[in-house]
């Protein structure tokens, strides 16, 4: 009953004026259509002008941390194809760097920290620092949203950050993983330890994205890659009860800034995840089937997703019947346009400007 006067009020304080950003609009509940549409991983390596921007920053993490080319590589497949929405350059990793544990990104491997598995691990987390190390990327969202102002007035920016349970699992395993066995074990195993780390993820989590607001982000997406690994209890208390306070202390600041969530895999839990949460809009993964989600979730809630981002690299029919079906399961219900995952890195630039005329064209 809170919860619902809580989306009524939120819903009223959301711009809805024409005018608005047409992403804007979906996630405060308009069913917008042709629907706005952006894709998970848009600035990445299957740009050969990200490559180039990618090798001038030197690494990684150098990127995510250098203001003017974050903005340059969030920017350029907005150029490309005039998206609806922005999201800022950075990574879920971010976070946890910025409580102080080392990251790098391997070539080839992905990322790599030193696993905190331990009291002493968990308690040398400076929460306090995340402010200052996490600065840069603060200010990257402030550059962007200047210069969208300037060229790209339809486009909205979105802020994120990676949900605790997913930032816990990389942080406790130490790197990317197929069932992130340590990490589940230890939530069984010492949920008081894990309970810890999960509060300090939430309380940066919180510190980050409203920080990512004060800079003047538009909406914020938080991404729980691994959410779907763990069974309902689990589920319910490291994946949903972390994500209700983070929303609540976002909304309680502000309540006009939409929220999206991602619970990857999360199945038949997707209904239950968006009323205990009170995100504005639920991402579906790959495997969802859009009209299952459709009628699992609120109406008011709206869905983004979910086209596979294998049918991306194929291009041509398949692609083409694949999006069509994405749209027609979705037409006349608040909806944002994406993919069920982020975009591969041999996918031809090409097929992105194919799909954007297919879902522009309604
Ligand atoms: O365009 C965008 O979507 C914005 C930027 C963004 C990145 N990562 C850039 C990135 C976002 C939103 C993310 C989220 C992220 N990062 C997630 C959640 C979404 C998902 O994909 O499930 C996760 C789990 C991560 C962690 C991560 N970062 C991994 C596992 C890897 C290595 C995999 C790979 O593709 O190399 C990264 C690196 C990374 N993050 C790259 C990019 C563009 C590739 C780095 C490079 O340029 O070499």
């Amino acid at each position: 009953m809170t919860l619902e006067t809580d989306k009524t009020t939120t819903r009223m304080t959301m711009p809805s004026e024409p005018t608005a950003k047409p992403l804007l609009r979906a996630l405060g509940g308009e069913a917008v259509w042709p629907p706005p549409m952006w894709l998970m991983r848009q600035a990445g390596r299957y740009l050969p002008e990200y490559r180039a921007v990618r090798e001038q920053a030197g690494g990684f993490i150098a990127l995510c941390t250098t203001p003017d080319l974050a903005a340059e590589v969030t920017l350029q497949p907005i150029r490309r194809y005039g998206m609806d929405g922005a999201i800022l350059f950075s990574d879920i990793l971010m976070v946890p760097w910025a409580l102080g544990q080392p990251l790098r990104f391997a070539e080839g491997e992905g990322p790599v920290l030193e696993p905190i598995r331990d009291a002493a691990g968990v308690a040398g987390l400076r929460l306090d620092q995340v402010r200052e190390r996490a600065a840069p990327i603060f200010e990257t969202v402030r550059l962007t949203r200047a210069l969208l102002a300037v060229q790209h007035q339809r486009t909205a920016l979105i802020g994120f950050a990676g949900s605790p349970w997913t930032v816990a699992a990389y942080m406790v395993e130490g790197h990317g993983s197929r069932d992130f066995h340590v990490t589940r074990e230890l939530a069984f195993q010492d949920p008081a330890l894990f309970g810890r780390l999960i509060r300090t993820l939430v309380d940066a989590t919180t510190d980050y994205l409203l920080a990512q607001i004060e800079a003047r982000a538009e909406a914020v997406m938080l991404f729980d890659s691994w959410a779907g690994m763990l069974p309902p209890s689990q589920f319910r208390r490291w994946v949903i009860e972390p994500s209700v306070a983070i929303v609540r202390n976002v909304k309680r600041l502000h309540p006009g800034i939409p929220v999206i969530g991602f619970p990857r895999l999360a199945g038949p839990l997707i209904g239950e995840y968006a009323q205990r949460t009170g995100v504005n809009a639920v991402a579906m993964d790959t495997a969802m089937d859009p009209r299952f989600a459709a009628s699992a979730v609120p109406a008011g809630v709206a869905l983004q997703g979910n086209l596979d981002p294998l049918s991306l690299i194929a291009g041509g029919a398949a692609l083409e019947a694949e999006a069509r079906a994405v749209l027609a399961a979705m037409r006349g219900r608040p909806f944002v346009f994406n993919l069920g995952h982020g975009i591969e890195k041999t996918t031809p630039p090409e097929h992105v400007a194919q799909l954007v005329r297919i879902v522009r064209g309604g």
